[in-house]
């Protein structure tokens, strides 16, 4: 046997009986075969949608032993429902339901309130709700539908952000350590052109330059944010474009701009969300993260001309 070979052989050797002279990895999380988001509290908005975002993400934080998640939404209409779906496959989490408008600034304060004054902790908010906007020419949308665009998806981010850092900082006996993750999704339409209107493009663009502003002013308190930009999504809010296309039997078109050449499914998205939520992300900061199938990664191109 080589010198080199019997080094390895000592080396594994004494790795496997718990001798090693190496130092340890320092690590910064539970072991991520162990629940993602345990003892987390955690606010979802945007949440009532049978297809949506929201929902994915609510299963996945609650799946991963959150302690509480707040499904919130103005549409309250399968809250109760999907309520009763979390409790019976997640029965140790306790599931809150709260209809109201994101951007309504007393509501988020309560729901808020309500977190902290149950389980003296709050841990992540996802700033999830939109709306499409006017979906309409620019010249042909007037000040009050760009406005109301703006007051959904950019306003609601804010008064997120802005009252659950604080919270987020505060300490019980269950939280030693103050910190938190704010998630806001954006979309890749608040990354560049051609993926929804002009009040929709500015409203989530807003959302990343948010992430990237707060996540400075936040330095020092161990609360992270980041915008989350999903590119296809087939949700509540895309649903009549894959249905038109599957009754046309265009489908296979839907996505094609991107490289994975397929749109994507809710919990895509809610996968990166519960990352972004967990410590396992705990060094990821004020970045807009794009789940899109790598539509954002490239320029438009002509199909067959390149590879
Ligand atoms: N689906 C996509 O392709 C896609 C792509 C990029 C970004 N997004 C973003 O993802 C987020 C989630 O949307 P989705 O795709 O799951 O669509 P969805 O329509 O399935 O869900 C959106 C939910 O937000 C709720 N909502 C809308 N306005 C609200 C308000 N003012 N207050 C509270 N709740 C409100 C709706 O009732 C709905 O339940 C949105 O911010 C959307 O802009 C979606």
């Amino acid at each position: 046997m080589s010198d080199q070979a019997k080094r390895r052989l000592e080396a594994t050797a004494n790795h496997l009986s718990g001798s090693s002279s190496l130092a340890p990895i320092i690590k910064v999380a539970p072991e991520s075969t162990t629940p993602r988001a345990a003892g987390k509290v955690v606010i979802i908005t945007g949440a009532n949608s049978l297809l949506g975002i929201g929902r994915a993400s609510a299963h996945q934080f609650a799946q991963n032993g959150a302690r509480a998640v707040y499904i919130c939404d103005f549409d309250p209409s399968n809250l109760a429902a999907h309520k009763a779906e979390l409790t019976t496959l997640y029965p140790s989490v306790d599931v809150h339901t709260r209809q109201f408008d994101a951007a309504h600034e007393p509501s988020v304060v309560e729901v808020i309130n309500h977190a902290m004054n149950t389980y003296g902790r709050l841990d992540v908010f996802f700033a999830n709700a939109g709306t499409i906007g006017p979906n309409a020419l620019f010249t042909d949308v007037d000040p009050s539908g760009f406005m109301e665009t703006m007051r959904v998806n950019s306003l609601s981010v804010f008064l997120a952000a802005k009252h659950a850092a604080p919270a987020m900082q505060k300490t019980s006996p269950g939280k030693k350590v103050p910190g938190g993750s704010i998630i806001a999704t954006a979309s890749v339409a608040g990354l560049r052109s051609n993926a929804g209107d002009t009040s929709y493009s500015a409203s989530k663009a807003a959302v990343v330059s948010m992430a990237q502003t707060i996540s400075y002013q936040l330095a020092g308190t161990g609360v992270r944010i980041n915008a989350l930009c999903p590119g296809l999504i087939e949700t509540g809010m895309t649903a009549p474009v894959f249905e038109m296309a599957r009754q046309r039997g265009t489908q296979k078109k839907i996505g094609q701009l991107n490289p994975l050449k397929r749109g994507g499914h809710a919990d895509e998205i809610a996968r990166v969300a519960l990352f972004l939520g967990s410590d396992e992300s705990s060094y990821v900061n004020g970045q807009a993260w794009a789940v899109d199938g790598g539509l954002s990664a490239g320029h438009p191109f002509v199909p067959g001309r390149l590879g």
